[in-house]
């Protein structure tokens, strides 16, 4: 079996090597946060330095205390002994897709890993298209007929993995939905992953609904710094796992994988986690200030592509959209473009805008879809990403402003009719 490089790390290592060679690139193809570190969470990092013991595999004491004291402030209580930290969210997933048997159904779109983790793990996967309100669960009226087809077929759904708040939608699913779905895999019999890594990033501040309201002993929640705190390079992520005998015997696997692939989160970075998620003053007004920023310009850029004609749902967390430009299908045909990768291709060639296809989430490849994502824009330098988080009008700020402006002209000159004479 061979793996190719996950389509988010080969897109941004791409479009930087595009601009290290002097290419005028608009980078909207990495999910990278963009924020610089705040000081005194760096100080936490540095008095930490010495800790070089491997510890326990699920984490220090200290990290998984601060940890369930956060998700039970959260709404969601938690013990200490629910909770397993490792280098990113990332692994956790993978080795709750591992050790979960069955098949995974996900929302289609979905975050281009799940399916590229569930084939390392020999599942297979059941895509679900998401209803068109919001993306990160399947539609509910469709998925009942996907999992009586997939069983059909051979299939033996066992975990169902939503994304609330959503990448690449940028936006969060509808309670009803939510609890649909959830009653749906109750019936089926299926687990739940509940990927809550963007819940911190609300662009009104407001709270995203919770499977494990609906599925609480059989819905393990992962999240992490990575988004919220935009320590991706960090990475920091936590999982808590259900009470009960299911929850303690899936943590129990999770543990037998980690121990077999990554030991542990490196020792001074489980003190950056005990200090960030006891919610000090300074760290949630980072997190609200990015929330805020990641709000306007997200945006701005969702106005630049509805005003050139795309359908977009309307970002509400995070730093995402997922414009379809399928309103402009003739005038795109009319340039050889009738598929997404043709449509990312043909946009970071001629227009120098760098995005995700649609393809890369699992979507249809005839649908003229692609993921924009929106934190990049903020600055190249930390000095220009601090003006940024601190501005009361972050869009007017002459970098952003130019980004936003380019952006309108490779819609413009990508969506206008084709010119005869050319042709
Ligand atoms: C939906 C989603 N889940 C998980 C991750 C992984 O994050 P990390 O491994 O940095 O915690 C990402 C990162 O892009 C993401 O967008």
């Amino acid at each position: 079996m061979t793996t190719a490089l996950s389509p988010t790390l080969a897109i941004d290592t791409a479009l930087r090597a595009r601009r290290a060679r002097g290419e005028e690139v608009l980078h909207l193809g990495f999910g990278e946060a963009g924020l610089p570190v705040p000081g005194p969470v760096a100080d936490v990092l540095a008095r930490a330095a010495g800790r070089n013991g491997y510890g326990p595999v699920a984490g220090s004491a200290e990290a998984r205390d601060a940890a369930a004291g956060w998700f039970t402030r959260r709404g969601l209580p938690t013990a200490p002994a629910q909770v397993t930290f490792a280098p990113g969210s990332k692994p956790l997933l993978y080795a709750l897709l591992a050790a979960i048997p069955g098949d995974v159904v996900l929302p289609r779109p979905a975050w281009v890993s799940y399916a590229a983790q569930s084939a390392l793990a020999g599942k297979r996967v059941i895509g679900v298209p998401v209803p068109p309100e919001a993306g990160g669960v399947p539609d509910p009226g469709l998925l009942a007929y996907a999992l009586r087809t997939a069983q059909d077929g051979g299939a033996r759904p066992g975990v169902l993995v939503l994304t609330v708040p959503d990448n690449p939608t940028g936006t969060v699913a509808r309670p009803g939905h939510l609890r649909a779905v959830c009653d749906l895999a109750a019936r089926h019999g299926l687990a739940v992953v509940a990927d809550e890594i963007y819940a911190e990033l609300l662009h009104d501040g407001g709270t995203a609904p919770r499977a494990a309201a609906h599925l609480p002993d059989r819905t393990v929640v992962t999240t992490g710094l990575s988004k919220s705190m935009a320590l991706g390079g960090w990475r920091v992520g936590f999982a808590r796992f259900p009470e009960g005998a299911w929850g303690e015997r899936t943590r129990a696997e999770v543990a037998g994988v980690a121990s077999e692939i990554w030991s542990s989160l490196a020792a001074p970075m489980q003190a950056v986690a005990a200090h960030v998620l006891a919610d000090p003053p300074e760290v949630l007004a980072h997190i609200d200030a990015a929330r805020r920023l990641h709000g306007a310009v997200a945006a701005a850029a969702h106005a630049e592509f509805t005003a050139a004609g795309a359908e977009c749902r309307a970002p509400a967390a995070g730093f995402y959209l997922y414009p379809d430009l399928g309103p402009h299908r003739a005038a795109l045909a009319a340039r050889g473009i009738g598929t997404a990768d043709a449509l990312a291709a043909y946009l970071l060639e001629r227009h120098g805008v760098g995005v995700l296809s649609g393809t890369a989430f699992g979507d249809t490849s005839d649908g003229l879809r692609f993921r924009a994502a929106t934190s990049l824009l903020y600055g190249e330098t930390d000095e220009q990403r601090l003006r940024a988080l601190r501005s009361d009008d972050p869009v007017r700020l002459p970098w952003i402003a130019d980004a936003l402006t380019k952006l309108r002209t490779a819609l413009a000159g990508l969506t206008a009719a084709p010119d005869r004479r050319t042709r």
